[in-house]
């Protein structure tokens, strides 16, 4: 019997932060080679690959009840073949093939590129997990296979060397390692020819990025890759404040491409708690470094992460973080409770608080971030916007949609001739998580 190689479908469920979305990309793309089409429904596939998260325990949770959830889809089709891989992949190993008797394969943070080889082990029926080897000691994954549109990922770092006290990045993503900018560019390059016109820079720490053929730092990176021709705009996240450079904050101020746009994680406003979680900088440093960048880039838009309930955090410590987002006054929040993370030096920590009252202290931060991110949007009404206009509103009202400069969600009466353009739109009304407005009289042109 020949004939063509069968047809099979993949769906990969991606838990966590932009990182895991770029390494799914990847995935995608190495199952592609092995005859493997995508579908957005695990029902009917016959390889459901999960890509998960482990930074919180929440994160981890909704990995084992997805899992479990699969346990019927496997006992109606007994072909299908289920992988876990990414952080809690990583982190649990061996254990996730012993306790869950449904799992076919995991493999950890360094091991992506051999899953074809687990899946193809796991076809004839042998369970493996590939989580020993450190993460350092494996090559970058190189460029995923790009799937055109107006805006990609780009990891140009990853792992972590600063051991923050409730962290399990550093041991799932192991050692900070640069991929060469020579190797970035030629990325950008093939992404810009393809038609992408926002890349977003990723890695755990942007700002420790070293080229590591060159020795080019962040900001020079940032420069290098707004020449490419066809790129309109530059984004990046995250940044450390405490290794955030003044010729990162020259390069925001100065570079066209490079939007207004900033995610510089404070995690805390007292000093106690900074101190304890060993961020490396005080609650008048990250302050004043807030102060600098609002001075030299004007209508920056910050971002923040902020966990409430660390271990031994009393109310006058958290009255700080509520005052901390006062003074920054953050357009985008990430709050979270702290939750106790296998490695850590916090998750050995004496003083933990009760469920009840990091939950009290994450829902009076929220509400008060609600007011300061109102306020400021309402501060927009009657400004111009540039905007990237990606496509009709999810709602279906008629309205298309796009960021700013600032990376704020920007609504607009429009139709779908202006997708992929940039165009300039008046704000005409500031809400909490988007702002709405109409195109300016005189269209916007294409990029400058
Ligand atoms: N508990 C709660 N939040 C955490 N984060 C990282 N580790 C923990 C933890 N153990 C948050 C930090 C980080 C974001 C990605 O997740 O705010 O910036
Ligand atoms: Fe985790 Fe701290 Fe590294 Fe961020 S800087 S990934 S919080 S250890």
């Amino acid at each position: 019997m020949s004939g063509p190689a069968p047809q099979r479908s993949v769906h990969i469920a991606t838990f966590g932060c932009q990182m895991n979305a770029y390494d799914s990309e990847r995935i995608s793309g190495l199952l592609a080679s092995l005859g493997y089409t995508e579908v957005d429904q695990p029902q009917g596939a016959d390889l459901i690959v999960l890509n998960t998260c482990s930074v919180r325990e929440r994160a981890e949770q909704k990995v084992y009840s997805y899992v479990g959830a699969l346990k019927r889809l496997k006992e109606a089709k007994p072909g299908l073949l289920i992988g876990v891989g990414g952080c809690v992949a990583q982190q649990e190993g061996d254990r996730l093939l012993k306790h869950i008797p449904h799992l076919d394969f995991v493999f950890g943070t360094g091991a992506l590129e051999r899953l074809p080889e687990l899946v193809a082990e796991a076809r004839k029926g042998r369970r493996r997990a590939l989580t020993g080897a450190a993460p350092r000691e494996l090559p970058l994954a190189p460029a995923p296979a790009p799937r055109p549109g107006l805006k990609a990922l780009v990891t140009v770092m990853r792992g972590c060397d600063n051991f923050c006290a409730y962290c399990v990045v550093p041991y799932v993503r192991g050692r900070e390692q640069s991929r060469p900018a020579a190797q970035l560019l030629a990325e950008a390059q093939a992404l810009a020819a393809r038609g992408v016109r926002e890349i977003t820079l990723l890695g755990q720490n942007v700002n420790s990025y070293r080229d590591p053929e060159g020795g080019l730092d962040f900001a020079g990176l940032l420069r290098r890759l707004a020449g490419v021709e066809g790129l309109w705009r530059l984004r990046f996240t995250t940044s450390h404040p405490k290794d955030l450079s003044p010729a990162l904050i020259e390069t925001l101020a100065g570079e066209p491409k490079v939007m207004e746009h900033l995610h510089l994680p404070a995690q805390a406003g007292s000093d106690p708690v900074l101190r304890a979680m060993g961020r490396g900088y005080t609650r008048g440093q990250y302050l004043e470094l807030a102060r600098r960048l609002r001075a030299a880039v004007p209508g920056v838009a910050l971002g923040g992460d902020v966990i409430v309930g660390f271990p031994g955090e009393s109310e006058e410590d958290f009255q700080q973080s509520l005052s901390l987002l006062q003074e920054v006054r953050y357009d985008f929040l990430y709050s979270f409770k702290y939750s106790d993370r296998p490695f850590t030096r916090a998750g050995r920590m004496a003083g933990k608080l009760a469920e009840p009252v990091k939950a009290e202290r994450l829902r009076r931060l929220q509400a008060r971030q609600r007011g300061i991110g109102l306020e400021l949007h309402r501060a927009l009404e009657g400004q111009t916007a540039e905007v990237l206009v990606e496509g009709p509103d999810k709602k279906g009202r008629g309205l298309v949609s796009g960021r700013c400069r600032a990376g704020r969600m920007v609504n607009f009466p429009g139709g779908p001739e202006l997708v992929g353009r940039l165009v300039k739109v008046r704000i005409e009304q500031g809400r909490e998580n988007s702002l709405l407005g109409r195109l300016e009289p005189a269209p916007g042109s294409e990029a400058s």
